[in-house]
């Protein structure tokens, strides 16, 4: 891939265009701030009202939520000026930018990474062929086509393309459920089934710089258990043991070359299972859930300026292999029904590990059943000196901050 055009009217450190910020995405803002690098943005009609109007020289507004809105409001940000630099932020962003970034010339992922990327069966099918440990899969068109390929490899995992947030990824586990999920899931269309691997899930983030790793962390997770798996902690700075420590470094290595992976922020999660690493998915954008905010805590350095640093061609300091402390992001949760208090919030808060509290949710509001990470109420942020000071930070917080709840049913207003 060609470098970026040099751009008349960019300052020294170019021009930025981000697409898709919100609230997870604003350290982009002030990591360009810090660089004195102008950001235009692009951004959705959902998060239109609170655009921190200060931090970008211009927004463009995203009319409609599908991925040709954003193409089009890309499309037409980079039509009225190029930029030196462009940021995907979360799934639905990440073909807009990779169409603006191969057309203009501009780092990124690839083309070839953000199109297969963005659809579980085409991953499945491009990473086969690269020897990607991956589970056994079958793509149909409707659920009913996979009846027998179901019952035939029980307990399998039945998911949706495109969707992300563990939103219609489901464990089914045997024949009742097989003939369950076939009749309510019949008029949906494409889905991908496969066998449904048994081990502890974990992530890694990288930034790769021209198909190189210039930075790696792991990730351990906490996820709901079966069926909906929704993530519920994520402890960054995980070592593998020397056994382990091969077999997952194959594995990434393979995702990169598979997916031509040149230039950005990969987010790549799979479990070990009895057979070693197998690949859930990969995301080639920011990770969400705050990881960015816990992998900077852990290592010592601003994730999100190095991402802007490097869709800019802007020299990336050397960066930390060695965690300097331990975070996590942790969220709350509580059973079904209508929250009556939140207890424990300062408290939790006064602990020395714990860096923030964000709660979407509070006292009146409906706690519905966990199956997606939409409906987690909020994030708790903590950072330790040791694995094990951050254990008990954890334990602190889900004993201290209480979501007292009145459950579904018992409650008058309901
Ligand atoms: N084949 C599988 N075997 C076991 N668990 C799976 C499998 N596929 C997905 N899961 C679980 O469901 C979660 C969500 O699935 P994933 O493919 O990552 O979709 P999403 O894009 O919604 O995150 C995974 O993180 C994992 O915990
Ligand atoms: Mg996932």
């Amino acid at each position: 891939m060609t470098g970026p055009r040099s751009s008349p009217k960019a300052r020294d450190g170019g021009e930025l265009l981000l697409v898709g910020v919100g609230t997870m995405g604003r350290p982009y803002l002030d990591a360009a701030a810090r660089l004195g690098v102008p950001v235009r943005a692009v951004e959705s009609e959902a998060a239109w009202n609170s655009r921190p109007a200060e931090l970008a020289q211009r927004f463009y507004r995203v009319r409609g939520g599908r991925e040709e809105d954003w193409v089009g409001a890309v499309a037409h940000a980079v039509a009225e000026r190029a930029p030196d630099g462009l940021i995907a932020f979360a799934e639905p962003h990440v073909l807009a930018a990779a169409l603006a970034q191969e057309r203009l010339g501009l780092r990124g992922p690839s083309l070839h990474a953000a199109v297969v990327s963005r659809n579980k069966a085409l991953q499945r099918a491009t990473f086969g062929a690269y020897g990607v440990p991956q589970p056994e899969y079958l793509h149909v068109g409707r659920i009913a086509e996979a009846r027998d390929w179901m019952l035939d490899r029980l307990p399998v995992v039945v998911k949706p393309l495109t969707l992300s947030g563990s939103e219609g990824v489901e464990l089914v586990k045997d024949a009742a459920a097989v003939d369950e999920v076939v009749a309510r899931r019949a008029d949906e269309g494409e889905v991908l089934v496969e066998e449904a691997v048994d081990g502890p899930e974990f992530s890694w983030e990288a930034l790769v710089r021209d198909g190189e790793v210039v930075f790696e962390n792991h990730t351990a997770k906490e996820t709901t258990r079966p069926p909906h798996f929704v993530e519920l902690a994520h402890r960054c700075g995980h070592r593998f043991d020397s056994e382990a420590e091969a077999p997952v470094q194959a594995l990434t290595t393979g995702v990169l070359r598979a997916l031509g992976m040149r230039t950005g922020l990969v987010h790549l999660e799979f479990k070990v299972g009895r057979r070693g690493p197998v690949l859930m998915e990969v995301a080639v954008r920011t990770p969400g859930d705050y990881l960015p905010d816990a992998v900077g805590l852990t290592y010592g350095f601003d994730l999100y300026e190095a991402v802007v640093r490097l869709s800019l061609g802007l020299p990336v300091p050397a960066l930390p292999r060695q965690p300097v402390r331990y975070a996590a992001t942790v969220f709350p949760t509580a059973p079904p029904g209508t929250i009556r208090a939140i207890e424990g919030e300062a408290e939790a808060l006064a602990h020395p590990a714990v860096v923030r509290v964000r709660l979407r949710k509070g006292p009146g509001d409906t706690v519905r059943p966990l199956t997606s990470s939409s409906q987690r109420m909020g994030h708790v942020l903590v950072a330790a000196d040791s694995p094990t000071e951050r254990e008990d930070a954890l334990k602190f917080v889900r004993e201290t901050l209480r979501v007292v709840v009145t459950p579904t049913g018992t409650d008058s207003r309901t």
